[in-house]
């Protein structure tokens, strides 16, 4: 196997997944080798810095900041972009595909927002886009739904899918510290970004949640549609009630299908969920990812692993790239549609309304500690057709300060919850706007 053989991959993005990526091709060329029957040649990088010694062998590569001559160069047959973002990492995604080139990328907001764009350019193009890596960074959730599940009809799946906002949330509830004091924590252990609304607000995992439901269902790429809220209105009060009542707080993105053919219709959200404490998802601690799918021939499945991070994800990136290489040498690009589904079969599949949704609820309520507070409450849910699971009253105050009330309800829907919610929070005693977190428990 000469470097004759070898097909030539050009690297846009020397960060911490880009250097992980070079580090797993060193360190693993053998085995890759062994597998592929002909080795790959990383050619060139691009990066703006070029002068961070990032600790691994660049021998023999060349590397500068022009990602356009990288994709340019025709020694490069695979692009892999690691920039992250819409805009340079759009244009050069599609620069690329318009030159022939096959593309690697871990860009989830790229692909949640301009995916049918690239997609479609890629198969008038004849090239492959391959982005394992941009959902549960090392855990080969999409390929197992392209592939390994494609015989089912997907029910329903229940994820896991951001590191940053688990490790917070599994912190919250061990040290009961609040959220501000823990996000730091895990900026300083570089889980969190810099900026890390992405994470906390669910956007992250609502852009992955965009890509998983279209390979599960079919569906057209949805992200502006689907509701998402992040965890940074949680409280330690929340984390005290989750202990006592045997469940464990997640951030959960959840998509599910209701009704078949025409009826046909998508349940999707990303929000802070209280799961019971039992289930494997409640054990899923730190940033680690893990991803719940329910087929209707294999049943329950779950995906387990290290959700980001230097090596876990490159180990996706570069299992995409031997998976983009055999085609390049077979000269067949596009062996299984990028979203498992043929692009003329992907259909725009109307979402149910978080209000159409049944479930339990947890509502936390600040209240002023009066006789007769708790009555109020109680009848308005029961006028609404609420009924009472549990409830009880955090702590007492003398003095007529707010204290929290933790009510758990029975199963309801959620558009009977808001409308007594909104009765509720005009009580002259509720001294700040209810809190609801979802519990779910069918997975
Ligand atoms: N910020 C992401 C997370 C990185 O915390 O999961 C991996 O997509």
């Amino acid at each position: 196997m000469g470097d004759r053989d070898a097909v030539g991959v050009g690297l846009i993005g020397l960060g911490t997944i880009g250097t992980g990526v070079v580090r797993v091709l060193r360190k693993n060329a053998g085995v890759i080798a062994q597998r592929l029957g002909f080795p790959l040649r990383l050619v060139r990088i691009a990066d703006l810095d070029t002068e961070t010694d990032r600790g691994v062998d660049l021998s023999g590569i060349r590397f500068d900041s022009d990602s356009q001559a990288l994709i340019d160069d025709p020694e490069v047959s695979i692009v892999i972009e690691l920039i992250g973002g819409y805009g340079a990492a759009r244009q050069l995604t599609m620069g690329a595909i318009e030159r022939g080139k096959h593309v690697v990328t871990a860009n989830k907001a790229l692909l949640a927002l301009h995916g049918k764009e690239i997609f479609d350019a890629a198969a008038s193009a004849g090239v492959d886009v391959a982005f394992e890596a941009s959902v549960g960074g090392g855990i080969p959730i999409l390929r197992s739904l392209r592939e390994g599940l494609s015989a089912n009809r997907i029910e329903a799946i229940h994820g896991i899918i951001n590191g940053t906002t688990n490790f917070v949330l599994s912190e919250m509830q061990e040290t009961g510290e609040d959220f501000e004091v823990v996000l730091k924590r895990a900026q300083d252990l570089g889980y969190a970004e810099a900026d890390p609304s992405f994470d906390v607000d669910g956007i992250d995992a609502a852009h992955k949640l965009t890509l998983l439901v279209a390979m599960a269902f079919g569906a057209e790429l949805t992200f502006k549609d689907i509701p998402t809220e992040g965890i940074r209105s949680l409280l330690p009060v929340d984390f005290e009630a989750a202990e006592e009542f045997g469940y464990r707080i997640k951030l959960l993105a959840i998509a599910k299908v209701h009704g078949e053919g025409k009826s046909e219709r998508i349940e999707a959200r990303v929000h802070p969920t209280f799961v019971p404490a039992t289930s494997l998802l409640a054990k899923v601690e730190g940033p680690m990812n893990a991803v719940a799918v329910h087929g209707d021939a294999v049943g329950p499945t779950l995906f387990y692993g290290a959700g980001a991070g230097e090596l876990p994800t490159a180990s996706a990136v570069v299992g995409d790239l031997m998976e983009v290489a055999r085609e390049v040498r077979r000269g067949s690009a596009g062996r299984v549609a990028p979203l498992s589904y043929l692009p003329e079969s992907l259909k725009r599949k109307p979402l149910v309304p978080l209000g159409d949704l049944e479930g339990r609820a947890y509502l936390c309520l600040s209240v002023r500690d009066e006789p007769g507070v708790l009555g109020h409450v109680a009848s308005i849910l029961g006028e609404n057709g609420i009924g009472i699971e549990s409830i009880f009253q955090r702590g007492s105050s003398r003095t007529g300060e707010a204290v929290p009330i933790i009510i758990f309800t029975h199963r309801t829907r959620e558009a009977r919850v808001r409308a007594a919610l909104a009765e509720i929070d005009r009580l002259p005693d509720v001294t700040a706007p209810t809190r609801l977190v979802r519990v779910e428990e069918d997975f």
